[in-house]
């Protein structure tokens, strides 16, 4: 049976599944880093795939931007598909001096400005973290494999596209590394329905400077979190 947003069969979908938000990625992924991936679904072309990573069995799905897009697909693997382990790979834009281009995040808590995390806990706000289990692996899969990365706290937003302000200078001075839109809406769900997430994302632009990666280096750094990924998942 499909799920509302997915035309996956059940039973398509691996317990475990690495989440980019671009569709085409996820089919880069399933391709370039699985064997025998098979596509598994492709409604509005937010495409998903399963196969499998050192013999275990391993699917890929795109979550779309932004946080209303993430809970959905989130919420559909999880509840209808019995997904229970969810890793997002993305980029975010650097907000904190220490942070540079190239740079992973492993990212273990997410501050937000959705308005869909605040109906979460109703008047009080909800504390988005990775699942501790899924965040000491990726902090050991980098350090094994010799990857640039920072553990630490980020922000996901509604909006790509910032008003002037000093928005900046106060996430930064929270010691938030960076700004994505997705990491909180990943793990509310894992919070809800009891099951892990954890985000991971390239720096690929430094708000504050201005600098920005190169398509180049933008799939190399790419590549690099894929390996730090699939390390994660199957450590
Ligand atoms: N992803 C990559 N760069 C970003 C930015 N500057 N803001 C939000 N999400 C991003």
């Amino acid at each position: 049976m499909p799920s509302l947003h997915m035309n996956a069969p059940d039973g398509a979908f691996a317990e475990t599944v690495i989440m980019p938000g671009d569709p085409l990625r996820a089919k880069y992924i399933a391709e370039t880093f699985l064997d025998d991936a098979k596509q598994v679904t492709d409604v509005r072309n937010m495409l998903g795939f399963t196969g499998s990573y050192k013999g275990e069995p391993l699917s890929v799905m795109a979550h779309g931007m932004g946080t209303p897009s993430a809970l959905i697909y989130c919420t559909e693997l999880v509840q209808h598909y019995g997904v229970k382990r969810m890793l997002r790979v993305g980029s975010c834009g650097a907000v904190h001096p220490d942070v540079q281009l190239r740079d992973i995040i492993i990212a273990q808590g997410a501050s937000t400005d959705s308005a869909a995390m605040k109906q979460r806990l109703g008047p009080f706000d909800f504390a988005a973290t990775a699942s501790y289990g899924l965040l000491e692996k990726a902090v050991n899969s980098a350090r094994a494999l010799g990857t640039q990365h920072r553990i630490g706290s980020i922000f996901t937003s509604d909006l790509f596209y910032w008003p002037e302000g000093d928005i900046y200078d106060r996430l930064a001075k929270y010691n938030i590394l960076a700004i994505e839109m997705e990491a909180a809406a990943v793990y509310s769900v894992a919070a809800e329905f009891g099951v892990e997430a954890l985000a991971i994302a390239t720096v690929s632009d430094h708000i504050r400077t201005g600098a920005a990666l190169s398509t180049e280096e933008r799939q190399t750094t790419f590549d690099q979190m894929i390996e730090l990924g699939l390390a994660t998942v199957s450590a």
